[in-house]
């Protein structure tokens, strides 16, 4: 294969071949191809697209660059939800022992935070002793017995992503639709899945900025995904606003466990039912998605999915009794801050682009591929557009490692908000389903 004259094919907009999909993946995969010119091919596809054909091939070439999971037939349903990232977007943490509870199987494959967007492994590991490293076969073997299995990546699953994926990291080539179309789906294939749900996010803190360019990309992902057998279906919800009223990897897992024990923020119930809904209603198990909201609430509401979630840190490794301590202690951050409104009336904004920058400067994001987490730093109680506050109440409580961080994030987080005299007129959180 001669890499650069593909290089100079797709900078002249000529179509690759499948074939010639499938070499460079490998190539690339195998280190025979240098990340100069994967970087030079990637730039390429970022200004010209590809075609269904192309992000077909690379979505398949990037699947089969590892370990593919292989579940055993019986009824229950292999399935799986992915959100594009955002702020605050804890859902996968309730409903994957949700779904187990309704008679999935759910072999989650998550990712860690990227940039301002926070990461279900990130928050995971936060639970005292909790471990998402599991070797394919141990996934497999652990979502046929508990029904779920919540881990990262390994070396031997699709190791073409994690290379190229850190290459467009640092080439300014992460928003390019096919490429994000087989990034996530190159993953979400190789979990054997029945059925997928999307969660793709639009607004300041996401990816994609517009709800168009969200479409555009779940367009892409459904149409990709179904014509390899997958059901699935994507909802476009907006990320203007954090998910919740928590952001922050512990802070989100204490407001997780208050949505799997009827607490909680509403938006962040709303997601998780109405995946379970598609989820129930695309595997054939209920005929309408009221059907399957229903039967969620009910399941939700039985307690059953609680103490599926304590079998999962049981399974995982974690420390039940740390947890629980965890979970009923003060705030396990050093210095807690509570910023307070300025003036008296309705929220208009709380901007998650400026929360997500904050947070992850506090130490709750990664600023390089190296940084260390502070599980524990964030925000709570954070008053969401349409809320009232008077003068002098809460617009949110900051956790933070130091006094001097406080005072940075109190400081540029005055901005976060805005206040008015009139309500905002509230858009629903679910745009759309395609
Ligand atoms: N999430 C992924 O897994 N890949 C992308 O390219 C973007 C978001």
């Amino acid at each position: 294969m001669n890499f650069l004259s593909l290089i100079e094919s797709k900078r002249e907009n000529q179509p690759l071949a499948a074939a010639a999909i499938q070499s460079f993946v490998s190539e690339f995969t195998a280190g025979r191809i240098p990340d100069y010119q994967m970087a030079a091919m990637l730039m390429a596809i970022f200004f010209r697209g590809m075609n269904t054909e192309e992000t077909r091939a690379l979505t398949l070439a990037m699947r089969d660059s590892g370990e593919v999971l292989k579940f055993p037939a019986e009824p229950r349903p292999v399935v799986d939800k992915h959100s594009t990232g955002g702020v605050g977007d804890k859902v996968s943490l309730p409903l994957a022992p949700l779904l187990a509870c309704l008679g999935f199987r759910v072999p989650m494959i998550s990712g860690r935070g990227l940039g301002i967007t926070g990461g279900t492994l990130d928050k995971l590991e936060s639970i005292p002793g909790f471990t998402t490293q599991l070797e394919p076969a141990r996934i497999v073997e652990q979502t046929q017995e508990l029904g779920l299995a919540m881990a990262g990546q390994t070396a031997t699953m699709v190791p073409a992503d994690k290379k190229l994926y850190a290459l467009r990291d640092v080439t300014g080539t992460v928003p390019s639709v096919p490429l994000i179309t087989a990034s996530i789906l190159s993953k979400k294939l190789a979990e054997g899945l029945d059925a997928l749900i999307m969660d793709v996010k639009f607004g300041t803190a996401a990816f994609m900025q517009t709800e168009v360019q969200a479409r555009e990309l779940a367009q892409s992902i459904v149409n990709l995904a179904q014509a390899c057998g997958v059901k699935t279906r994507a909802m476009l919800t907006d990320m203007n606003t954090p998910l919740g009223c928590a952001a922050g990897n512990w802070l989100e897992v204490k407001e997780s466990v208050e949505c799997l024990e009827g607490r909680g923020p509403n938006d962040l119930k709303e997601l998780v039912i109405a995946c379970a809904a598609h989820l129930l209603e695309q595997t054939g198990r209920v005929a309408t998605l009221d059907a399957g909201r229903e039967l969620a609430v009910r399941c939700l509401a039985s307690g059953e999915p609680r103490l599926k979630w304590d079998a999962l840190i049981v399974a995982q490794g974690g420390d039940l009794d740390a947890f629980q301590r965890k979970l009923a202690a003060a705030p396990a951050a050093p210095v807690v801050r509570e910023l307070k409104a300025q003036r008296s009336g309705y929220v208009t904004r709380c901007d998650a682009r400026v929360i997500g920058e904050v947070i992850r400067d506090l130490g709750g994001g990664r600023l390089t591929k190296d940084s260390v987490i502070q599980p524990d730093v964030g925000l709570d109680l954070i008053a969401k557009p349409g809320e009232q506050r008077r003068a002098g109440e809460l617009l949110c409580r900051i956790h933070a490692p130091t006094a001097s961080d406080a005072d940075m994030a109190a400081t540029r987080l005055a901005v976060a908000f805005e206040q008015a005299d009139e309500p905002p007129l509230l858009k629903p959180l679910i745009r759309d389903v395609v």
